[in-house]
């Protein structure tokens, strides 16, 4: 803590043989009965400014603090030393928030949980069927091929939906279905063709669903899914109608890929997790169907990011450029190999991420009692890991506003637990590594062929719609160069 400049009171890496303060001493932001903060928080600009208000929180009554949103209570986190005295005192099978719509669904038709919902031994189990492939950087290098396959498509739609001045009607739309198409060739060895001119019915189908499945459980979410099932309310039957169609599509495109694959599983990226006889049929479906769920949106969102901010920063942009022509011969695609002489372009992702970060806080419900910044917090406690905070404190990084990779090279002066856009410890996001991939190869392909270009120089802010999106369309241009 002290290399870093941080009060060693709040710091506790142990659990101090004294009590620490009680709950109800923790400061935060003013509760109203019932209603709690929420006041406040719509009053400084409702739930979509969220994470704003969160950190002008954490400015205000520091490193922890207690909020109270309606009869929600959590406890807010955001200084490196906290997270990692949580991460030293981390359980064997750390629990996030529960997502009660989703798991309701599946008790309902009788499926399986995947990794965002299970708990306990079954998580773990599951968790590490799936960890071999997915975080080890040897076996993640290996699906380069199948992302450029992608990529290379992806770039002939940028010329395609182009206006002559470089710029998409619908550039958010057009970066999801990339994503969505990437990411279902990884887990289905599948294309859905979102990146042709006339797409199939199934495909369009299966994106509408994974639409409305996410547009429908915030609301449930708030008031009680029990309520919504028993009623058989409007959201609790289209949330159901897009989960029977969401598995249905991915019951049958994994049922096709164990099939192609039988006679030497081990070869392929799914089947050689399936064959380790760890997963039931039922959990690799749900497993599979959450991987994708998580994997799209997140990764979309991050690139455009990154091309808003190097948009924005055009000696970046160059450098970044001189970079990948240094390493790429001509006409050469980018492979997983190539990236590890591109260190300025993992470092222009990194920036990205800290500034403008996906998804702004993870969740965990502690699940035994504990002392974190002299605060003694009982089991069962919420705790907000508030990345986003810790992105934009100037106590962590110099310049907070200022987009500069180069931070990233000066040793010793980040800490690596107040940057964690993937979350932390055992419960991390298990789709990093693959995301990384997507992101590093997609960067290569899309400045080497364009010039991005910002097309006005208006402030672009970050509204949180369950991930942290642009608050309008990205002022963008795509000029080949
Ligand atoms: C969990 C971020 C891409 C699958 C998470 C968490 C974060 C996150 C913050 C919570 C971690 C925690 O609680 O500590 C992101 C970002 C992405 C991304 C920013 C893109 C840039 C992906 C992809 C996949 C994926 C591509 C699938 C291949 C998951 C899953 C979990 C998760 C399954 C739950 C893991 C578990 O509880 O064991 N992600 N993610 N994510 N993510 Fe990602």
């Amino acid at each position: 803590c002290k290399t870093f400049g941080l009060r060693p009171l709040s710091c506790s890496l142990r659990v101090p043989r004294g009590r620490g303060h009680p709950l109800a001493a923790l400061p935060g932001p003013p509760r109203w009965p019932l209603m709690g903060s929420l006041p406040d928080v719509l009053w400084k600009g409702g739930l979509k400014r969220q994470h704003d208000t969160l950190a002008e929180y954490h400015r205000r009554f520091g490193k922890i603090f207690r909020m109270k949103l309606g009869a929600f209570d959590s406890v807010h986190i955001a200084a490196p030393c906290l997270l990692e005295a949580l991460y030293r005192r981390e359980s064997a099978c750390p629990q996030r928030l529960e997502i009660k719509p989703w798991k309701a669904y599946r008790d309902f038709r009788d499926e399986g949980y995947g990794l965002l919902i299970l708990e306990g031994k079954d998580w773990q189990r599951v968790r590490t069927a799936f960890q071999k492939k997915l975080m080890k950087p040897r076996e993640v290098a290996k699906l380069d091929t199948t992302i450029n396959e992608v990529l290379e498509d992806f770039m002939h739609r940028i010329d395609d939906v182009c206006n002559h001045n470089g710029q998409m009607e619908d550039v958010y739309s057009e970066f999801n279905k990339w994503s969505f198409e990437s990411i279902c060739l990884v887990l289905y060895g599948k294309r859905f063709g979102l990146l042709q001119k006339d797409v199939e019915e199934e495909s369009l189908n299966f994106i509408k669903a994974v639409k409305t499945m996410m547009a429908t459980f915030g609301m449930m979410m708030v008031t009680p899914v029990e309520l919504h099932k028993g009623l058989n309310t409007k959201v609790w039957q289209a949330h159901t109608k897009a989960w029977d169609d969401i598995f249905k599509t991915a019951k049958h495109s994994i049922d096709c890929r164990l099939e192609k694959h039988s006679a030497n599983p081990q070869e392929d990226f799914l089947c050689g997790i399936y064959s380790g006889g760890q997963l039931s049929k039922k959990e690799l479906y749900a497993a599979i169907a959450e991987l994708q769920i998580a994997g799209v949106e997140t990764t979309a969102n991050s690139l455009l990011w990154a091309l808003y901010n190097i948009s924005r920063n055009p000696h970046v942009q160059q450098k970044l450029f001189q970079e990948i022509q240094s390493v790429l011969a001509a006409n050469e695609g980018p492979s997983a190999e190539n990236l590890k002489n591109m260190p300025y372009l993992k470092a222009c992702l990194k920036e990205s991420m800290r500034l403008t970060p996906s998804v702004p806080f993870t969740t965990r419900t502690i699940d035994t009692e504990m002392v974190l910044g002299d605060y003694q917090l009982p089991k069962g406690t919420i705790l907000m890991i508030n990345s986003h905070a810790l992105g934009c404190n100037e106590e962590y990084f110099n310049s907070w506003t200022q987009f500069k990779p180069e931070r990233w090279f000066q040793k010793n002066l980040i800490n690596p637990f107040s940057h964690v856009p993937f979350g932390i410890g055992k419960r991390m996001c298990i789709g990093r590594r693959v995301a990384e991939l997507q992101l590093h190869l997609a960067l290569c392909w899309l400045i080497r062929k364009y010039q991005i270009v910002a097309t006005d120089d208006k402030p672009v802010e970050t509204l949180h719609s369950g991930i942290l999106i642009p608050s309008r369309e990205l002022p963008i241009a795509f000029r080949r160069r």
